[in-house]
């Protein structure tokens, strides 16, 4: 069951951020994507002295650990790739509520590494609630930023894999494989 449908109460819908409108702050926006183009009342900062220890405490679900590298690892990834990696706190208010990184390298040899979502967790308390969809809208609309077209992501096929949530939001896998991972993209409008 999607934990959405589950017990935890109601769910909060956040709002939705169509790739090319990125720069067009809705008034309505709850969250805040750092660096993400809103113009969010709350809207500051990356990883930072001051939410770096929140962040390496962010966890998924224990099932889902398989599917997705912890965040200290995305962070030190970041550290050594530089400019490629764009890893950026997905906050709601103040509350820290999920990590994404981006991976922008289109000098890359391997297609999957020049324009994509390189790592997203949700903590386990608040998924279901859109955060992933916006995670994922927030690296399209940095792609499109950059003028990229075409967005990919890796996934891991795995019973508590991410597969049905990235087909949701429109991904379509290419039918090639990467050390054991699934290749989908998303092509932006
Ligand atoms: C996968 C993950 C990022 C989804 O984040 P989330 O915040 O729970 O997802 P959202 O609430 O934004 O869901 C967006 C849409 O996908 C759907 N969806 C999400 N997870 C789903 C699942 N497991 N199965 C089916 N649909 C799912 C939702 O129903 C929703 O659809 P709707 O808006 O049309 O109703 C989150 O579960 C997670 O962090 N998983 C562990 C780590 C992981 O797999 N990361 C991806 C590595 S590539």
């Amino acid at each position: 069951m999607h934990p959405r449908r589950g017990r935890k109460g109601r769910r909060r819908r956040i709002s939705r951020l169509v790739p090319h409108q990125a720069t067009v702050a809705p008034a309505f926006c709850q969250c805040r994507v750092v660096g993400c183009g809103h113009d969010c009342a709350s809207a500051a900062g990356k990883v930072s002295p001051d939410n770096v220890d929140a962040a390496c405490r962010l966890k998924v679900r224990p099932e889902q650990e398989g599917v997705v590298a912890p965040v200290v690892r995305s962070l030190a990834d970041a550290y050594a790739h530089g400019e490629a990696a764009w890893p950026r706190l997905i906050f709601d208010g103040d509350q820290l509520v999920g990590f994404v990184m981006g991976g922008f390298d289109p000098d890359s040899p391997v297609d999957a590494f020049r324009c994509g979502i390189w790592r997203l967790n949700i903590a386990a308390e608040q998924q279901g609630r859109g955060y992933g969809r916006f995670a994922v809208e927030a690296v399209c609309a940095e792609a499109s930023h950059r003028g990229q077209r075409r967005v990919t992501v890796l996934w891991v096929p795995h019973v508590h894999g991410p597969a049905d949530f990235y087909l949701r939001l429109g991904f379509r896998p290419t039918g090639e494989r990467i050390q054991g991972q699934i290749l989908g993209e998303l092509a932006l409008t």
